[in-house]
């Protein structure tokens, strides 16, 4: 999801995509709360110790002194990039950055060189995609030079990727230039690759001729697990069984499991289905809640499945997190519904203590929710295979988030709480569908825009991306989400109770309030050595490095917003720098940047541009894009593309 399509949304289509369409009162405490802590306390070690001593309790206390006097030392040693836009993209000095990968390369010995006057749905659907979100690396034979690189096609930008066309999902425009054969070619170009990828004397290449790649389409077929697999709410006339469905959309951020699967989450699935369900539909008040019914795409114009008057049930086998093994071209993409039914921004994970996989889950939607997957079964690094159905048995939890500082984990479980017949849920299987709705039962903290969030194992904290949300009002600022009109979001620690991420309990204080710390009305809290440079706004996806450093990418900085391009920052997250950014990347102009992934040797550092050249002001378009990145050729029109970065002389990125 990117700032245009979220403006777009909510401006033209009322009650699709992210405009925020929780209904419920669920906590937003009606009052302002004060910063828990002053931001001189939080740039402080001890005297930040001290404060949270009053609020989260000894235990957390202990923790904290103890990674504080441990990773004191702990920088990055890189040279800062100036903050600023232009038309190409820029890394910190003595790095490369390489184009890896850019929409329309042929994937396969025999696929067609991209051509862009003259694409086709077959030639797409053998080249990458459009958009990449994440980017996953799974190493072959444990090699950091030698692996798969898996990636999500998240959307399409039709002005940009189209001559002639410009933008469609407008109200004045409604679709009437696409034809069947674009949105054919739109189809193809979402969904996901696996690339076969081997550095060489120091340079990655693409292996054209793997075994292993593969494209994966909103055509291919896919397959339901887990407790709402075959309930009557998933079958459709394709589909009697409830079991079978074709295609992924909207896939956003993801992860990589220890047993090496892709996880390939499904974000704003709602854009891609027609027609309004009537109000007594049995449907009607799920669809609303997912903003599903005022379709981004022309889809439902062509294809029946995406048109709910002709297949009602067809949109509730989206918005669920989808596994795939790279290894084998040809498995059939497991759609694990025990996962919940949101619009899943990523799917991160952590091998607890116990053995137990637990992945935290954000709903990208102003006013929705943090999730967290605790599995049944125990991972068995021994052997590969046991660990296929482990994500079809566990217990999903949704987070509240107390003004104290501390927070329950609160089931998300049939028959327990609110979650009963009563309340319209007469199985597992009802819950899952209508996630959101069973989170807003239980009273889980309304949140402002939850994107990825990753656990560090070196401190077990984990790191909740808040976006933005512009749309709080000052009587529903609440501890967790501690400014009005938020427009540049903040970063959330998160701290499970004795460091166990199955348990029911957590802590948790706000790490950073994003925006230009020299601004006061902003209410930024980065560190006073963070540079003019070193600020960002509105994080979206982030990686912990294999030494347990937050890097941040960010979605929604241009020239109007915040004077620099979205790119990759740096975050000190331990010691007497906590809350000190550092700019690493940029990007070029309209750009968003995604990824970003580490190989597990932190030599290689993949990441994905989004969207180069779109400016909306300036109608941006195929012909005319605010740049030709990374091709600059008058005959090639922007291509969204994957990098990979790597230290000059070799070594770790920083
Ligand atoms: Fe696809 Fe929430 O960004
Ligand atoms: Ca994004
Ligand atoms: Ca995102």
């Amino acid at each position: 999801m990117d700032e245009h399509q979220a403006r777009l949304r909510a401006s033209d289509l009322e009650d699709s995509g992210d405009v925020g369409i929780n209904p419920t009162l669920n906590p937003t405490m009606g009052e302002i709360i004060a910063t828990r802590f002053s931001r001189r306390d939080l740039l402080r070690g001890s005297l930040a110790v001290a404060a949270i001593s009053a609020t989260v309790g000894n235990r957390a206390l202990a923790a904290n002194e103890q990674t504080a006097r441990k990773v004191q030392a702990a920088t990055f040693d890189f040279k800062e990039i100036e903050a600023g836009v232009d038309q190409t993209h820029h890394v910190a000095e003595g790095y490369d950055a390489q184009v890896l990968l850019r929409w329309g390369d042929p994937l396969f010995p025999d696929a067609p060189e991209f051509d862009p006057m003259n694409q086709t749905a077959e030639s797409q659907a053998r080249q990458f995609g459009y958009n990449t979100d994440f980017i996953g690396y799974t190493p072959i034979d444990g090699s950091s030079e030698h692996g798969l690189l898996v990636a999500n096609h998240e959307y399409t930008n039709e002005e940009l990727m189209f001559p002639g066309v410009g933008v469609q999902d407008a109200k004045d425009v409604n679709f009437s230039k696409m034809t069947k054969d674009l949105v054919d070619i739109e189809l193809a170009a979402h969904g996901g690759a696996v690339v076969e990828i081997r550095r060489v004397d120091g340079t990655w290449q693409v292996i054209k001729n793997s075994k292993y790649n593969r494209r994966i389409t909103a055509k291919t077929p896919m397959e339901i697990t887990g407790p709402a697999a075959g309930h009557d709410r998933m079958k459709t006339s394709a589909d009697p069984s409830g079991r079978k469905v074709l295609g992924m959309l909207n896939n956003c951020a993801g992860g990589v499991t220890p047993w090496g699967t892709w996880l390939s989450c499904e974000e704003n699935f709602n854009g891609y289905f027609w027609g309004k369900l009537d109000e007594n539909h049995h449907e009607a008040r799920n669809y609303k809640r997912y903003g599903i019914g005022t379709p981004a795409y022309a889809w439902g114009k062509f294809h029946d499945r995406f048109d709910l008057a002709k297949e009602p049930n067809e949109a509730n086998r989206f918005g669920w997190v989808v596994e795939i093994d790279p290894f084998d071209p040809t498995f059939v993409p497991k759609k694990r519904t025990a996962l919940g039914r949101t619009k899943h921004e990523g799917a991160a994970g952590i091998t607890n203590s116990d053995g137990r996989y637990v992945i935290y889950l954000g709903d990208d939607e102003r006013f929705d929710y943090v999730y967290k997957f605790v599995t049944a079964g125990k991972v068995d690094p021994q052997n590969r295979a046991a660990n296929f159905g482990l994500l079809d048995e566990g217990t999903l939890y949704v987070a509240k988030y107390n003004p104290d500082g501390t927070g329950p984990w609160l089931p998300l479980v049939h028959g327990q709480g609110p979650l009963t017949e009563a309340n319209g849920f007469k199985s597992q299987a009802d819950v899952l569908i209508e996630t959101r709705r069973a989170a807003d039962l239980v009273g889980a903290t309304k949140m402002d825009r939850p994107e990825d969030i990753e656990a560090n194992p070196t401190t077990n904290r984990v790191y909740v991306m808040l976006t933005n949300n512009t749309r709080r009002k000052e009587d529903q600022v609440d501890a967790a989400n501690p400014r009005a009109n938020n427009a540049f979001g903040h970063i959330v620690e998160m701290m499970p109770e004795g460091g166990n991420h199955a348990a029911v309990n957590f802590t948790w204080e706000v790490l950073v309030k994003c925006g230009d710390p020299s601004v006061a009305e902003v209410g930024a809290t980065f560190s006073s050595e963070t540079t003019k440079s070193g600020w960002f706004g509105m994080p979206d996806n982030c990686a912990i490095d294999s030494q347990g450093r937050l890097w941040i990418s960010t979605d929604g900085n241009n020239a109007k917003a915040t004077g620099r391009a979205d790119g990759l920052w740096a975050l000190e997250t331990e010691g007497e720098l906590r809350g000190t950014s550092k700019h690493f990347f940029r990007v070029p102009v309209g750009g968003e940047l995604c990824g970003p992934f580490f190989t597990p040797n932190d030599e290689s550092l993949f990441l994905a541009v989004q969207h180069p050249g779109e400016v909306d002001e300036e109608g941006a378009s195929f012909e005319n894009p605010a740049t030709r990145w990374p091709d600059f050729k008058d005959d090639m029109p922007t291509r969204p593309s994957v990098l990979v970065i790597t230290k000059q002389g070799g070594g770790k990125i920083a």
